[in-house]
């Protein structure tokens, strides 16, 4: 079984590394192949927003934009399970988790309910490190992106600075859970 943690953050030490290594652990702990993408390093772009708003991705559900895009959406399609980990950025997803998020619902919640996401388990990690502030609205935001791809919420998880040390392991315990139920 394969779970991708998809990280969002420029910063490689930082909260949200913290987080997806802790995901990473919990997933392998149950036997599953896991793996980090890094989405700042996986040179995708924006959304263009291709013709009248629409492009390749309403019809044919791919993205016409030749970027790194094209790989994690195959790995991502690939995939059994997702955790998408994103820092807060005022009150949102950062842009990198943006830029990925963006495209990918286009190509799949344009699908219906032939999405290629559709029910698998995603758990979603919001990592706010500075007030705290703009979790909940981050955390809305993601729940959009699941009901969008018709996937299945399988856990939202909340992270500040001051719970840290043991939201890290509730991100752990959470994604070994994820691994387990696909046994
Ligand atoms: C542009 C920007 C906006 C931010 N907005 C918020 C915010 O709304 N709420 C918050 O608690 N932290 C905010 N932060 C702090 C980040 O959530 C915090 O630094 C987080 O830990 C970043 O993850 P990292 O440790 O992986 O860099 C912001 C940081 C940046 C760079």
């Amino acid at each position: 079984m394969r779970i991708i943690v998809l990280s969002s953050s420029p910063n490689k030490d930082g909260l949200t590394a913290a987080c997806a290594r802790a995901a990473i652990e919990g997933a392998r702990r149950e036997g599953a192949q896991a793996s980090e993408i890094r989405i700042n390093d996986s040179d995708i772009g924006m959304c263009r927003a291709c013709g009248n708003g629409w492009g390749t991705c309403r019809d044919e559900h791919r993205c016409k934009v030749e970027d790194g895009f094209q790989k994690v959406h195959q790995d991502i399609v690939g995939s059994d399970a997702l955790v998408l980990v994103t820092p807060v950025y005022w009150g949102e997803m950062s842009e990198s988790a943006k830029a990925l998020t963006d495209r990918l619902r286009r190509c799949e919640a344009s699908a219906g309910e032939n999405s290629r996401l559709q029910g698998k388990p995603i758990i979603a990690v919001a990592a706010a490190g500075d007030s705290g502030n703009g979790l909940v609205s981050c955390l809305a935001s993601m729940e959009r992106l699941i009901q969008h791809l018709g996937a299945q919420r399988f856990d939202m998880i909340s992270v500040n600075r001051w719970n840290r040390p043991y939201k890290l392991s509730t991100i752990m315990e959470s994604a070994a859970g994820m691994a387990r139920g696909l046994r």
